[in-house]
C-alpha cells in the first residue's frame, strides 16, 4: 500500500523533521514523513518539493488536524501530489475524501478502538494505533500500545501500523505478533543525526531515565513530556496540575512557542520537551538509514520468517 520496502515509518513530529531526514529513512526502505504541524505553508511547501528534488520513491506527510495551517497544507499536499498524509488530532471526516481524490493513500492516527471506526467509516486507507507511552499529543484513554494494539486490530478491516515505545527490531517483532501491519516510530527517530531537533534535546534524551516523562495538560490537550531543568516548564506543569489550576490557567503557562523553544533552540528549562517512554531506552544517535538497516537486520536475525501472519518480507520489492 505505501510503496516501501519495509514496514517501518518515521513518525510526523512538530520540530523534529524535515527532507533530510525523510529521504534518508525512504532510501534505506522505510518510510519517511514531513511533519506539517509545526511549519509555516512556505516551509512545507519548501521540504516537500527538496525531498521530490532528491528522493523519486514514497514519503509522507503528517498533518495534525488542530493546527492553524490545515486549509493551505492540504491544498500543497494535493497540489504536489504527496503520496500519503497521515492526518491526527482532529476528524478525518473533513478531508479524507479530499485528500483521496488525489491519488494519496490517507491513514488516521487514533488512541482507541471507537476513533479506529469513526477512521474507517470516513474512509481511511489504514489507521496508526498509538499508545500511551508516545511522545508527543496522546490520547486521553491512556490505553497502552500492548493493549490498544490488539483491539484495534480486532475492530477494523484496514491495516493497522502500531506506534507509541517502539523502538527497535524487538518491538517490531512484538508489533506484528499483535497483528499490526507495520510500525510508526517517533522518539526513535529523534535520536538520529540528521533529525534538526537541538544537540541540547538530544543530550537531554540521552540522560533520560525511565519515569521521567508524563502525559500532562490533559485538560488542554494531552502530551508527554520529558522533564527538564529543575524549576522550569515540567515542574510549573506539574505543579500547577497538583493545585488543581483550572483550563484557563493551564492555558496561559503553556503560552506559545514553547515546543520550538524546547526541541528546536535547546531551552531545556522554559521549553516544552515532547518525548516518549522509550527516551530512557535511547543513548545513541545513529544516521537515520543505518538505523533503518539495524533495525531490519536485526528483525531478520531472529529468523522468525512465519511467526508474522500474512508478512512475507522475502516477497516484499521496492516498486520504484
Ligand atoms: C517530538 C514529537 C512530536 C510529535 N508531533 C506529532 C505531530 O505533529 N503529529 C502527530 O500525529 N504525532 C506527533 N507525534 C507522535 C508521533 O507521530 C508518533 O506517533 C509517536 O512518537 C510514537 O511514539 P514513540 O515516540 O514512542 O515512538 C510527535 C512525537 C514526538 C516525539
Amino acid at each position: 500500500m505505501l510503496g516501501v520496502r519495509h514496514p517501518l515509518i518515521q513518525a510526523g513530529m512538530v520540530w523534529c523533521t524535515g527532507a533530510e531526514l525523510a529521504v534518508a529513512v525512504g532510501r534505506a526502505g522505510g518510510l519517511g514523513t514531513l511533519g506539517a504541524g509545526s511549519m509555516y505553508p512556505d516551509e512545507l511547501i519548501h521540504e516537500i518539493q527538496k525531498v521530490k528534488a532528491v528522493w523519486g520513491g514514497p514519503f509522507a506527510v503528517n498533518v495534525p488536524l488542530l493546527y492553524p495551517a490545515v486549509e493551505e497544507h492540504m491544498a500543497t499536499i494535493v497540489r504536489e501530489r504527496v503520496p500519503v498524509v497521515f492526518t491526527s488530532a482532529g476528524s478525518p471526516r473533513k478531508w479524507t475524501q479530499y485528500l483521496k481524490e488525489s491519488g494519496a493513500v490517507v491513514i488516521h492516527v487514533v488512541s482507541s478502538a471507537v476513533f479506529a471506526r469513526k477512521a474507517v467509516d470516513a474512509g481511511v486507507d489504514a489507521v496508526v494505533a498509538e499508545g500511551f507511552e508516545a511522545g508527543g499529543h496522546n490520547g486521553r484513554e491512556e490505553t497502552t500500545t500492548l493493549c490498544l494494539v490488539p483491539e484495534v486490530v480486532d475492530a477494523v478491516d484496514v491495516p493497522v501500523i502500531a506506534a507509541g515505545g517502539l523502538h527497535d527490531a524487538r518491538s517490531l517483532l512484538a508489533a506484528l505478533a499483535l497483528g499490526a501491519s507495520g510500525v510508526q516510530m517517533g522518539s526513535r527517530f529523534v535520536m538520529t543525526r540528521e533529525n534538526p531537533a537541538h544537540a541540547a534535546f538530544k543530550r537531554r534524551i540521552a540522560e533520560a531515565q525511565a519515569g521521567e516523562t508524563r502525559l500532562m495538560l490533559k485538560d488542554v490537550t494531552p502530551v508527554r513530556l520529558l522533564r527538564g531543568e529543575e524549576g522550569g516548564f515540567f515542574d510549573q506543569v506539574a505543579a500547577a496540575e497538583e493545585r488543581g489550576d483550572d483550563v484557563n490557567a493551564l492555558r496561559s503557562l503553556l503560552g506559545r512557542g514553547r515546543a520550538k523553544q524546547g526541541m528546536r533552540m535547546g531551552d531545556l528549562k522554559e521549553g516544552e520537551l515532547e518525548i516518549g517512554q522509550v527516551s530512557a531506552l535511547l543513548n545513541d544517535l545513529p544516521g537515520a538509514g543505518e538505523l533503518v538497516e539495524r533495525i531490519v537486520s536485526e528483525y531478520r536475525a531472529f529468523g522468525t520468517q512465519g511467526m508474522s501472519p500474512g508478512f512475507d518480507w522475502e516477497g516484499l520489492h521496492a516498486p520504484q
